[in-house]
């Protein structure tokens, strides 16, 4: 089983659209695959058209004291299963806060899952909290849209800072280009500059297209609805370079 997250500190920058595409990707290679809808705003479970509700609350579900398994929810697509978002994981930090070891509850509560599931996308919400750092522990890989702008690029700086200073393993941050719209010149010179910081990020990048938003209408990855379009394209590739650092540097 690998735990692949979406994640950024900031909001809107294609964190559920990677994971939605992502994940059905996976899935259509016949790898058993389950996304977690971890954001209360419920945007990846409502793509999959799956209401984000968790029954009675998600407080016992998240302390452990209920399977997590009777929660997961087929989607209409072979091999790929949703856990959905509830409103109360707004409050996901308290329900942490009162077990043993507040940061490693979501692995904890993962690890039934490593013979069921060979990939776990985690739809993470933008913030950096207690949850994040659950995240943190419990991802083999964590893919980190970034708009070429210089304020998207200081937030990741953040987060690699974060990484070092919690002594946490910074080879499994992911950072791409996200929503890149080369007919801005700011874009195409960030994207373009050779600079030292962005010798990690993957070669793929995501570019700004409309085909992403209509995902929204259609309430389906792009891949499903436009399959030669560009944005299929592009996240047919990102996820190849996802799967390159899951075998050749991820443990
Ligand atoms: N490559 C793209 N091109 C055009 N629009 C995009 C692209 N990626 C995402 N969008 C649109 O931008 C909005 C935000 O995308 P998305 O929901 O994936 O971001 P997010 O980081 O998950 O946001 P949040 O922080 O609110 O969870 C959505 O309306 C989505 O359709
Ligand atoms: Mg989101």
């Amino acid at each position: 089983m690998k735990v692949i997250a979406t994640y950024n500190i900031k909001g809107g920058v294609g964190k559920t659209a990677t994971a939605v595409n992502l994940a059905w990707l996976a899935a259509r290679e016949g790898a058993p695959t389950l996304i977690w809808d971890l954001d209360p705003q419920g945007a990846a479970s409502y793509y999959f058209r799956i209401k984000p509700s968790i029954k009675g609350g998600s407080r016992k579900m998240l302390q452990g004291k209920r399977d997590l398994d009777k929660y997961i929810r087929g989607t209409d697509y072979e091999w790929l299963d949703l856990l959905p978002a509830d409103f109360s994981y707004r409050n996901m930090d308290i329900f942490f806060d009162h077990t043993k070891k507040p940061a490693e509850q979501l692995k904890k509560l993962l690890r039934p899952f490593r013979n069921e599931y060979y990939y776990v996308f985690l739809d993470c919400p933008p913030s950096i909290s207690l949850t994040s750092e659950n995240v943190f522990a419990a991802a083999d890989a964590m893919l980190i849209p970034t708009i070429p702008t210089t304020l998207s690029l200081r937030t990741y700086q953040q987060v690699l800072r974060f990484f070092k200073q919690h002594q946490l393993d910074t080879v499994k941050l992911l950072p791409f280009f996200s929503m890149v719209d080369r007919r801005k010149q700011l874009h195409r010179d960030i994207v373009d500059q050779t600079d030292d910081l962005l010798k990690d990020f993957l070669t793929a990048q995501i570019p700004y297209n409309s085909e992403v938003e209509r995902m929204g209408i259609h309430r389906a990855p792009v891949g499903d609805f436009a399959p030669a379009s560009i944005a299929a394209r592009s996240y047919a590739a990102l996820w190849n370079d996802t799967k390159e650092k899951l075998i050749n540097y991820l443990p």
